[in-house]
């Protein structure tokens, strides 16, 4: 019997961010997005699950449990890298999916749901890159332990668009702009310049998340009449129990228009970043 839900946009989201299996959800989101783009289906208001459907494995731990990601010669850690950036890679196919589907009930234009799920095929496409390159490496999504942090960020924010705006992209992904190009470097640095050209492409799509996240968090703002940094730094401290931390990405920042007005003064002071650097990064 065909499915009611999977006529509207919201009910074949929800269908996709149940599905285990990583790489079927992952082609099936890119297959989505053609057909989407082809022709907009309603959006319905079909919420999607709390949690999404995940493998039997990875095994989620907490942080000191997943293996480091040290970028040498040896295979290892290189491996735990791509492991753990096809993670994140994975839960961010399921947020921009979440984006794209959990706020049909509040009035915002279709380019918001055009451009979140040009997001969740381009997170497709990240996760699919990195698992053919483990897999050029003789390992697997799977194969070791992962955490869990990205998706309790999502919870948290579930109930406010706003707050997940201010929290998904601006902080998380936004954080990814400012380590992975020294992760680029050392990898080019031990000689794997196949993993470093993966991470430049998810580095240079990666500016273009953190703009349409400041766009979208602007035009809310805007609804609300809400001053934007204000309202940015009330929502980061509410919801985000990190820290800033520098250096900043400041030109991939800016790229994405996302000022320092912003973050500036919400950065850890400088004596504290030696120890927080010590600590494992989310
Ligand atoms: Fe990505
Ligand atoms: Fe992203």
């Amino acid at each position: 019997m065909p499915d009611p839900t999977r006529k509207t946009l919201s009910g074949a989201i929800s269908g996709i961010i149940a599905i285990k299996d990583a790489r079927q959800k992952a082609r099936a989101t890119r297959d989505l997005v053609t057909a989407w783009t082809a022709k907009a289906l309603p959006l319905g208001r079909q919420m999607p699950p709390d949690r999404p459907g995940r493998p039997g494995r990875p095994l989620l731990r907490p942080p000191r449990e997943v293996p480091r990601r040290r970028i040498t010669q040896s295979v290892h850690g290189r491996i735990a890298l791509l492991h753990a950036i096809a993670h994140i890679e994975l839960n961010a196919v399921d947020l921009a999916l979440d984006m794209a589907s959990r706020f049909t009930g509040t009035s915002l234009p279709l380019d918001f749901y055009h451009d979140w799920l040009r997001v969740a095929d381009d997170e497709a496409r990240h996760f699919l890159m990195l698992s053919d390159r483990l897999a050029d490496l003789d390992a697997a999504y799977g194969d070791l332990a992962a955490h869990d942090g990205l998706w309790q960020a999502a919870d948290a924010t579930k109930h406010d668009l706003l707050a997940r705006l201010a929290i998904a992209p601006l902080v998380l992904e936004a954080r990814g702009l400012d380590v992975t190009p020294t992760m680029i470097a050392r990898l080019q640095a031990v000689g794997d310049a196949e993993t470093a050209a993966a991470l430049n492409i998810i580095m240079t799509d990666e500016i273009t998340h953190v703009l349409v996240g400041k766009r979208w968090f602007d035009y809310v703002c805007g609804l609300d009449r809400l001053d934007p940094v204000s309202t940015w730094h009330n929502l980061v401290k509410r919801y985000f129990h990190g820290d800033l931390k520098p250096p900043f990405n400041i030109a991939a920042r800016n790229a994405a228009r996302f000022s320092a007005a912003f973050y500036g003064s919400l950065a850890v002071r400088d004596d504290l970043v030696a120890s927080s650097s010590r600590r494992h990064d989310a």
